[in-house]
């Protein structure tokens, strides 16, 4: 018997079983695989950082050094030593979060749950036993989306954790999604040589984002050399000895060695037994719940990318501790408009709060600040000098409602916002406060003094 049983140990739920234990519960943590981590550190965020990282070193030092006054000789891809980097970077992971387990007290067991009755769990892999709580957390995250007529075989043709493997650059790769996953992945490959094409069903890229930093993404995409087909809705995709058809509407079949498909994700609820509790997913396949993370049974709460909102791990890290916090204090909170989402393309992309088509739906009047990273000294110095700053804030108040960046280190750079946003910030708050000279930061504090038309540098 555990006050608390916490079902997966991804990013929302390691964190919720640690952030309970904390506060005294006696906490379980089942996991199916054996690494703990879920999707973010085993095959998700974190490997792809470090690929992302390896590549983008390997491609500027083939391509980039020379500006900066660096001869190098003839560079070589070591595929197998990036592979083995990434590799430790997860394991690196994957045990410290054990580590926290154990430092914590957090009594982990291996293997899949599915409720048997209310408050009641089995656990059947590894470890094989019944379980009760009086509260459970389903945090049992996301799996990739399945395609109709394209049938991943986990080799030619498959997904985000096949990308991050290969073990030979493609010639061909096909990404069927503009999204996210497509993005970074195949910025990953078009880097380390292979030709990249990403079809993509809508007519624009990284749906979501605000449109004037998805119209700018899409030009510096295609100069670094992706080829983008947009409206194209893929219908099929045929696997040959060595190669794939890919069959898209409008569009002549396109011939490749290898096919990521990245056309979203799918709240991971199989086998979970919630039939035996008298709990239904929506028709996403997620389970809703309310502000508190309850869901319609008693004792029964869920987070992260099995109920619906933006899959990101730190919103999952952000519902689990409000989530049992509110188990164990009685309060606990996530501010939905204060998560910023990040694309780790080059250069990345940033944003927080409302977008400038969100504001103008909702009849929100604002204004601009704004600042290019050409004017910034420190991006001249790194030779970063794409993209821009743009600050969204309250016509009447000040207060700063958004914030979108293009730019380098943009991932880092909207933490900022972020937290001006938690504090209810204006936009005069952040042009007032020092900002080291010479940093990126200085950006953000410029389109922020942009706000009131007071920038200095532009
Ligand atoms: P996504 O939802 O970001 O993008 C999928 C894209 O596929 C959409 O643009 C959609 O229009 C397109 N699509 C769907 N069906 C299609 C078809 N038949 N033909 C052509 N295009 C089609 O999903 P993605 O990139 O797979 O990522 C999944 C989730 O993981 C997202 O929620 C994302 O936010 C999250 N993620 C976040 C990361 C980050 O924060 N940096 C990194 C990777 C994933």
């Amino acid at each position: 018997m555990f006050d608390l049983i916490v079902i997966g140990a991804g990013p929302g739920g390691y964190v919720a079983a640690i952030r309970a234990a904390q506060l005294g519960l006696n906490v379980a943590c089942i996991e199916r695989e054996p690494a703990l981590g879920g999707t973010c550190l085993r095959v998700g965020c974190i490997p792809s950082k470090a690929m992302l990282e390896s590549s983008e070193r390997f491609h500027a030092t083939a391509h980039d050094l020379k500006r900066f006054g660096v001869k190098v000789g003839n560079v070589e891809l070591d595929l197998a030593a990036m592979h083995k980097h990434k590799d430790a970077c997860v394991n690196a992971g994957t045990r410290g979060v054990e580590g926290l387990f154990k430092k914590n007290k957090v009594t982990r067991y291996e293997g899949t749950a599915a409720f048997t009755g209310p408050g009641a769990i089995r656990v059947q892999g590894k470890d094989n036993v019944e379980l009760s709580a009086k509260h459970i957390l389903i945090a049992t995250g996301s799996k990739p989306a399945q395609l109709r007529g394209v049938e991943m075989d986990g080799e030619l043709i498959g997904d985000s954790t096949t990308a991050l493997g290969y073990s030979e650059v493609p010639g061909h790769l096909v990404v069927i999604g503009a999204g996210v996953i497509g993005l970074e992945l195949g910025s990953v490959w078009l880097r380390l040589g292979a030709k990249v094409t990403v079809l993509e069903y809508m007519d624009h890229i990284l749906p979501g984002l605000d449109e004037e930093i998805s119209k700018e993404a899409l030009k510096v995409f295609k100069k670094q050399g992706f080829a983008f087909h947009l409206g194209a809705k893929v219908t099929g995709a045929k696997t040959g000895k060595k190669h794939v058809t890919v069959s898209a509407e409008g569009l002549e079949d396109i011939k490749c060695d290898r096919v990521l498909v990245a056309t979203g994700r799918w709240a991971n609820t199989d086998g979970l037994g919630l039939e035996h509790i008298g709990l239904k997913t929506n028709q996403r396949g997620q389970i809703e719940v309310n502000g508190h993370f309850e869901t319609a049974v008693r004792g029964v709460y869920a987070i992260g990318d099995v109920i619906p909102g933006p899959m990101l791990a730190h919103k999952a890290e952000e519902e689990g501790i409000a989530c049992v916090e509110r188990i164990a204090t009685g309060v606990g909170h996530v501010n939905y408009n204060a998560i910023p989402g990040i694309v780790y393309t080059h250069p990345e992309i940033a944003g927080v709060g409302k977008t400038e088509q969100e504001l103008n739906a909702a009849g929100i009047e604002y204004n601009v600040g704004r600042f290019n990273f050409i004017a910034n000294g420190r991006a001249r110095a790194l030779g970063e000098t794409a993209g821009w700053v743009k600050i969204l804030a309250d016509k009447r108040t000040d207060r700063v409602l958004g914030a979108h960046i293009i730019g380098a280190r943009a991932g880092d750079l909207i933490a900022e916002v972020a937290v001006a946003i938690e504090f209810g910030a204006s936009a005069e708050d952040i042009a007032r406060s020092c900002h080291a000279h010479p940093t990126l930061a200085e950006c953000v504090k410029e389109a922020a003094l942009g706000v009131a038309g007071r920038t200095i540098h532009m």
